[in-house]
């Protein structure tokens, strides 16, 4: 099998950006297909970090990047990101990065739109990134959003702003909050489309000729399953389609190029924003992890909400988006624990049961069922082997792998590069 998708299983910030860039060496191009600058991925190389949001992670081991239609693409963001990895000695030019012409662009506008609402909501806010990356996908599915291609015609500039500015001024002022002027949104797009265009092109075609060519792709997916608009904590999710199956459609490839799905999650659980988040824990257990863990998001700053490894979860994620491998990361951040707990299930109104059920009510109301696993006193830090793992440790991880019914593939034991442990390699299927 020659390509991998990575995705989340969990609710993201599984250590993808680490994964990809590690599986990377082994690839010939990294692409982008969902998503956009609400995603931050990180990527310990040696002294340097690396947090990428747009720009696919193949690109700091030299790969070929491709940013796919399927991304809502704020090109001031993404602009910014070229230049603050460049000022890091990484090389990025229209030669290793190519950009969908049919991407949707994100104006402020929809960052604007996006905070807007969420004040509006007080309690009930989602807690998004404030990113504009709701107020984008629904301009996208409602036909009037601007795309990359658009940039080079000034004339539906024009025609697309007087669109969406009728919708969004009328939504923003019935908000409370400040309109856009046309003119100076226009004057803006113009001086941005000669930095833009260059990256632009039909990435179907070139991942096309890259497929035929035998040439091995690597799809880094953002977000994650538990995320999905579909599959995931609705209403409390991303607003796009994070599973596998999008790196066809989000990238202008057939559902057969998707190759192995890999599935990340953490050896815990951790959340950004609100929502249902059965096994969280406000206790010093949770304080713990989100210390050990560095637990806060890499776009907001906000510490994430952390809480034990949640097979029950993670199952349905490995069936609804296809998973057949297992990357586990931040085993080391368990080390130490005398015990350890994992979700079997979830008690509902009385019931147990082995799902988390589509009724907002009901994933609110779930009560975790817990196995208790005894903890390891070693250190399984920078483990390289199967053999440097406490093993405890190895039991933790089997039996993972029998509750969510994936075998693991890959395992991760620092946020350095090389920390990892190869079970079987995914471009090998
Ligand atoms: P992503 O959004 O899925 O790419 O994940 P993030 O980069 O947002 O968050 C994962 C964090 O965990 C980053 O700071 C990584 O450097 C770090 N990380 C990744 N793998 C490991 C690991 O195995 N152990 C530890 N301690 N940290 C890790
Ligand atoms: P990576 O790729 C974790 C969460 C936000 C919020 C919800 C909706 O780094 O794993 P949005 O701005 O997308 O409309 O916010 O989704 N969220 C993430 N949480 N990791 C991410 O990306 C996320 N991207 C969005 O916190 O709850
Ligand atoms: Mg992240």
């Amino acid at each position: 099998m020659a390509n991998v998708s990575v995705i989340g299983a969990q609710w993201g910030d599984e250590g993808k950006g680490k994964v990809v860039d590690w599986l990377a060496s082994r690839a010939d191009v990294v692409v982008r297909f969902q998503g956009g600058h609400n995603a931050g991925h990180t990527l310990v190389v040696g002294n340097q970090t690396y947090r990428l949001s747009l720009l696919p992670s193949g690109l700091v081991r030299g790969k070929l990047g491709v940013i796919g239609n399927g991304v809502v693409v704020d090109p001031e963001a993404l602009l910014a990101e070229i230049a603050r990895v460049r000022a890091q000695g990484l090389d990025v030019s229209p030669e290793n990065l190519r950009l969908a012409d049919n991407a949707i662009l994100i104006l402020p506008l929809h960052s604007a739109i996006d905070r807007a609402r969420e004040a509006a909501r007080g309690e009930r806010k989602i807690g998004t990134t404030g990113r504009g990356i709701g107020p984008a996908y629904e301009d996208k599915v409602a036909r009037r959003a601007i795309r990359v291609a658009d940039l080079a015609e000034p004339e539906t500039l024009s025609d697309k702003l007087d669109e969406l500015l009728l919708h969004h001024n009328t939504l923003l002022a019935g908000l409370g909050a400040e309109t856009f002027e046309k003119q100076a949104l226009l004057d803006r797009l113009l001086e941005l489309a000669p930095q833009i265009l260059p990256y632009a092109e039909p990435v179907w075609e070139r991942l096309d000729e890259l497929r035929r060519a035998g040439r091995r792709i690597l799809f880094e997916g953002a977000q994650a399953v538990m995320l999905d608009v579909d599959h995931g904590t609705y209403p409390y999710v991303t607003s796009s389609n994070t599973v596998a199956a999008t790196a066809a459609s989000g990238a202008g490839i057939g559902p057969s190029a998707v190759g192995f799905v890999l599935g990340i999650a953490k050896a815990y659980t951790t959340r950004v924003g609100s929502g249902p988040f059965p096994t969280e824990l406000t206790d010093a257990t949770g304080k713990l992890l989100g210390e050990r863990g560095h637990e806060f998001g890499t776009v907001t700053g906000r510490p994430r909400r952390c809480g034990w490894f949640d097979a029950t979860l993670v199952r349905q994620a490995v069936k609804v988006a296809g998973i057949q491998g297992l990357v586990l990361t931040k085993l080391d951040v368990l080390d130490g624990l005398p015990e350890l707990k994992i979700c079997t299930g979830y008690e509902i109104g009385g019931q147990v049961v082995h799902r988390l059920p589509a009724s907002p009510r009901a994933q609110a109301a779930a009560r975790p069922v817990y196995e208790t696993v005894p903890g390891w006193s070693g250190s399984s830090r920078g483990a390289r082997s199967w053999a440097e793992l406490p093993a405890e440790a190895v039991k933790y991880v089997r039996r993972i792998e029998e509750l969510v019914e994936a075998p693991v593939t890959l395992l991760s034991t620092s946020p350095e590069r090389d920390d990892t442990i190869l079970v079987r390699d995914p471009f090998e299927g």
